[in-house]
């Protein structure tokens, strides 16, 4: 169905990627050549900054870029408003630099600026942050629960302050990463990173769905109009313009999941492995015929089977979600820790997320193959100007 997918121009009106960021900075690419085998279109339609200033912060709707870091910060003990309030000014004004292709304040690298390769940095307020500064009566989430199934690690959990950083080039987000940690150094101490990718869009088209590492298309329905499920629109008032996160770290027992036959994994999801198709039939992009039986008068798409019971009808409390890789160690015997870094964003977690969560965290047929180790929460305040900063809302 068209219109299932969140459109470019959605995107775009979002604040994504302004028009006129391409004219002003070129097109993605440009002059330095492009990948073998990569229509000149796609490579030239990719600017190569994103704006940092806007209604919103960027990061969010903002196509995925290829690489994502998630860092999270526990704040030091006596850090009060002002103290952070600091910290979120210095810290916007690197951001913002970094995103423009420019060096950080105290920049020890300069020259590593000149790629912005689309970077974004996105930041959030975790649970925590609240009552440490004393702003409990502004606290607009609370923790998730601990889901069946969930077998959750410190190490990959919570936190006060979140900076997501996404770009198209590796070294370019190790020196973000660099000069935002350093930034945070006197405030905060890290409490995790994770580290995910995608496909590039040397490689894929950008706007095409990606696989992830069970080889399924993952992101294919999504909310069509992101001020109605994406965007909080007014409370609490310093949120207005924000978002709520959740980033849940999962792994993938791929071992097993090699040894499933074709059938078994198409069944868990209830699409096609090769084009994504429902399995009752017509293309990625169809409906699911949630009614369809086979002779045997069974569901076409089982009970359980994820989409099924993922579903939300209502696109407007659909949570847009950005599904990052990962791939951490490999043991000497050859297996490999994987799975995905599931990212949502939406305006209401109790409305949009939780009730999908809980639905699957029993039933789902694919926890045959995957486990949450990691749960995160954070919210995200809106964007700002030129000459504000993100969180000034909250904490000026
Ligand atoms: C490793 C874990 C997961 C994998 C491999 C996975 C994979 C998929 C795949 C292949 C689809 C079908 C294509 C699409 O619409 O994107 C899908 C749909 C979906 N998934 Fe997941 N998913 C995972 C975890 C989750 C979690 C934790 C949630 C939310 C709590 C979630 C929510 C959804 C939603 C809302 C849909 C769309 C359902 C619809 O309306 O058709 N998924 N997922």
């Amino acid at each position: 169905m068209a219109g299932r997918n969140m459109s470019r121009r959605g995107l775009l009106a979002g604040g994504a990627v302004a028009a006129g960021g391409l004219a002003a900075t070129g097109g993605y690419l440009t002059g330095r050549g492009t990948a073998a085998g990569v229509p000149e279109a796609n490579a030239a339609e990719q600017p190569r900054t994103v704006p940092f200033h806007g209604a919103h912060q960027a990061g969010v709707v903002t196509p995925p870029q290829t690489y994502g870091v998630f860092v999270a910060f526990d704040l030091r003990q006596g850090t009060t408003r002002e103290s952070l309030g600091r910290l979120m000014r210095l810290l916007t004004d690197d951001a913002r630099r970094l995103a423009e292709g420019r060096a950080g304040l105290a920049d020890a690298q300069p020259e590593l600026a000149d790629l912005p390769a689309r970077l974004t940095v996105t930041f959030g307020f975790g649970p925590g942050m609240f009552e440490k500064v004393g702003l409990a009566h502004q606290r607009p989430l609370a923790d998730l629960p601990e889901f069946e199934n969930d077998r959750l690690e410190e190490r990959w959990s919570g936190g006060d302050l979140l900076v997501q950083l996404c770009g198209e080039d590796a070294v370019t987000l190790a020196h973000a990463l660099r000069l935002i940690v350093k930034d945070a150094r006197d405030f905060a101490t890290v409490r995790w990173v994770q580290r995910g990718f995608r496909r590039s869009p040397q490689s894929q088209p950008p706007g095409e769905t990606q696989r992830n590492l069970m080889g399924q298309l993952d992101g294919t329905v999504q909310p069509d109009d992101p001020d109605k499920a994406v965007w909080i629109p007014g409370r609490p008032a310093w949120l207005k313009g924000g978002t709520l996160m959740v980033l849940r770290r999962i792994r993938m027992d791929l071992e097993k999941w090699d040894a499933a036959d074709e059938a078994a994994k198409e069944f868990s999801i209830g699409r096609k492995l090769a084009d994504g198709a429902p399995l009752t039939g017509g293309r990625e992009t169809d409906d699911p015929d949630f009614a369809a039986k086979d002779v045997a008068g069974f569901p076409v798409i089982d009970d359980n089977a994820h989409i099924r019971l993922a579903r939300v009808e209502d696109p407007a409390l659909r949570m847009l979600r950005r599904a990052y890789n990962y791939e951490e160690d490999i043991t000497e015997d050859g297996v490999v820790d994987s799975g995905l870094l599931f990212i949502s964003y939406q305006a209401d977690l109790a409305r949009q997320f939780t009730p999908v969560q809980q639905r699957l965290a029993g039933s789902d047929l694919l926890n045959e193959w995957i486990t949450t180790t990691g749960s995160a929460v954070f919210a995200l305040p809106p964007g700002c100007t030129e000459t504000g900063w993100i969180g000034q809302t909250l904490l000026s």
